[in-house]
């Protein structure tokens, strides 16, 4: 068998066919539990690399906001937004730009033990298609990393999160991009910025996992989401070094309504 992997994408919805392949795959899944051991959240099945420890920590970190609205946004297929509002007691909105991850999220949402209210929309970071102020915490787990807008993406942020609420989110943090001075830029006070444990180890043993199991994520999973997780193994392996992958959690000022921003266009 062959397969065509082309150079990584850049697009934001690159991940289309691999969300809507990846529940095929017992492959991925048992390279993702071999990497992580216990620390594999097998429940949230997510698409990332987010571990038990991090969803405690975002848990933690998203404030008092029981009995309220968590917004997720880069929610892929919905699992780790349902365990952090589950653990928290707080309804869910999640939106994605990959309509088939939002669809997924749906039937994992109705099968979701015990009952959440949990709503998945098509949307993205810069436009949610959320009520301004509707939300007491955002939660956002391995996405910001892909948006090309990012000032578009914090003022959005500002824009739906409640006065004093809590944005919390895991990505990767190249050299160029200074992630405090944007959320400081749009109204947030930065309370954590740290790297999160041992994240290099378990991302590279996933892609050496990936490259050694191509026939068979070919064969689960089609060729198109395959070459898509090929190229990522091959492509970012060596620029992890020198890119962190962090949790940061900030939280919205009394004052920023997110309103004033205008959207700009850079890979910032
Ligand atoms: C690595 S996946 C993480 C998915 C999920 N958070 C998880 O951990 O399972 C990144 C997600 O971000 C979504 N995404 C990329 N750009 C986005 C944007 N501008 N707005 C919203 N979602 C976006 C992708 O479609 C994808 O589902």
């Amino acid at each position: 068998m062959t397969w065509a992997v082309g150079e990584f994408s850049q697009e934001e919805d690159r991940y289309a066919e691999v969300l809507r392949r990846q529940w095929s795959s017992d492959t991925l899944r048992g390279i993702y539990r071999d990497a992580y051991g216990a620390d594999y959240p097998e429940e949230a099945d997510p698409f990332g690399f987010v571990t038990r420890t991090d969803l405690v920590r975002i848990a933690e970190l998203c404030g008092h906001v029981r009995g309220r609205r968590l917004a997720d946004l880069g929610c892929g297929r919905g699992g780790p937004g349902l365990e952090v509002a589950r653990a928290l007691g707080t309804s869910l909105s999640g939106v994605d730009v990959v309509e088939a991850a939002v669809l997924e999220a749906r039937t994992r949402a109705s099968a979701h033990e015990p009952a959440t209210d949990a709503r998945f929309e098509v949307g993205s970071f810069e436009a949610t298609g959320l009520g301004t102020g509707s939300c007491a915490a955002v939660m956002s787990v391995d996405a910001l990393w892909m948006v090309w807008d990012k000032p578009a993406a914090f003022a959005e942020v500002t824009r739906i999160l409640e006065p004093g609420g809590h944005f919390v989110f895991t990505t990767w943090e190249p050299a160029y991009l200074d992630h405090r001075a944007l959320l400081s830029e749009a109204g947030f006070e930065v309370l954590v910025h740290e790297e999160t444990p041992a994240w290099l180890s378990r991302q590279l043993a996933v892609y050496r996992g990936i490259l050694s199991h191509r026939r068979e994520l070919a064969g689960e999973m089609g060729q198109t989401a395959a070459a898509t997780l090929i190229a990522e193994a091959r492509e970012t392996r060596s620029v992890l070094a020198t890119t962190p992958r962090v949790l940061v959690a900030a939280k919205k000022g009394a004052e920023s309504s997110g309103l004033s921003r205008r959207p700009r266009r850079s890979r910032a």
